[in-house]
């Protein structure tokens, strides 16, 4: 697998990762045996960058991946994130930062996390109060590497000025694209940068389901009116898009998945996306990206094929980046 480098702080990872969000949470159950086989998988593929959080199921998640990757910890970097309440609030206040490592290293059975993540912004904690405190966590050896998810240029720059950001995490895809604004300021400082839900949520793949209906009942998909995605008369003008880009994939030999993910590689030499399954043969489909090369027509055929874009907005509503 191809590597890649994000920030300069060292920090060196596999060009595609792995998010595990969906082991204990928005997408239905997950049936572990498959989930461990998923993770394992990936890893003998060459990923070496498994991305979770706190959020993502209040310690089942990190527990699971623990356990799946107990045998090969050290010869991968794990990342998490604090900073949710369970109200689905903020709180990144630095008793709050320490308790949630604690928790983390204790849930994932490792010493240090290799990256930690402020997963939303605070507005009621100065972000140089959280950056210090991560400051104070690398000291003590607890973390490696900072990270910021969903921040704005003025926060980053302010957070970057306390305790270097060596990675920016915000969703990005080919129907997400408006953190392409924020792309000259993380050329500026050197930060890399991770995009999540780089399938569009599973949109962008051969899993698309017609209605929200059909997904699982914990799905996040189908919760209320679904996604804004597949809301009705969003989700036709959408579908077509995707039938748009798997004539591209197809005409490349690969499938939509793998065209989403080649696509965002191309985006830049700092980007790393974190693509999530529970599947090891859609781990396999997924991680042959890498060597699925985009040329310039490529490239302008996926532009004629989003056309103006996707309908609906994503899901993160209400994240303001200042
Ligand atoms: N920082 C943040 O606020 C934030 C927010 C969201 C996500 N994340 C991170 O980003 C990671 C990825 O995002 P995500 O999981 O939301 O979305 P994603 O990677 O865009 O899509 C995941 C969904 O697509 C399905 N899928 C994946 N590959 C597939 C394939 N080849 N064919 C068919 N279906 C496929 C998965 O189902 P199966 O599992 O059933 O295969 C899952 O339902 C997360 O795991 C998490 O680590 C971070």
């Amino acid at each position: 697998m191809q590597q890649r480098t994000l920030g300069r702080q060292g920090l060196r990872v596999s060009a595609l990762g792995y998010g595990a969000m969906g082991l204990a949470m928005a997408y239905g159950p997950t049936d572990e045996r498959e989930a461990t086989a998923a993770i394992r998988r990936a890893f003998d593929l060459g990923v070496t960058f498994f991305d979770t959080a706190e959020l993502y199921g209040w310690g089942e998640g990190e527990k699971l991946l623990g356990r799946a990757i107990d045998g090969f910890r050290d010869d991968v970097v794990i990342a998490s994130k604090f900073g949710f309440t369970r109200q689905f609030g903020y709180d990144s206040r630095p008793d709050h930062i320490r308790e949630v490592v604690d928790n983390s290293l204790t849930f994932l059975g490792v010493d240090h996390l290799d990256v930690l993540y402020q997963h939303r912004v605070d507005p009621n904690v100065p972000i140089e109060d959280v950056a210090g405190t991560v400051k104070e966590l690398i000291d003590a050896g607890k973390v490696t590497y900072f990270g910021l998810s969903e921040a704005g240029p003025r926060t980053i720059r302010r957070a970057h000025a306390v305790q270097p950001v060596s990675v920016l995490q915000s969703e990005y895809s080919l129907f997400t694209r408006e953190v392409e604004s924020l792309f000259p300021v993380l050329d500026e400082l050197g930060i890399g940068f991770v995009p999540y839900s780089p399938l569009a949520r599973g949109f962008l793949t051969g899993g698309l389901k017609g209605s929200t209906e059909e997904y699982d009942s914990t799905d996040s998909r189908r919760s209320g009116a679904g996604l804004p995605w597949w809301q009705p008369g969003n989700f036709e003008h959408n579908h077509a898009i995707v039938q748009e880009l798997t004539s591209v994939a197809e005409g490349k030999g690969a499938t939509i998945a793998q065209l989403a993910l080649a696509w965002l590689l191309s985006r830049g030499e700092h980007i790393v996306p974190i693509p999530g399954s529970r599947d090891p043969r859609r781990v396999e489909e997924n991680l042959a990206a890498v060597d699925l090369a985009l040329d310039a027509p490529d490239l302008d055929a996926i532009e004629k094929a989003l056309g103006d874009g996707p309908a609906g907005r994503r899901n993160s509503e209400g994240v303001q980046w200042d």
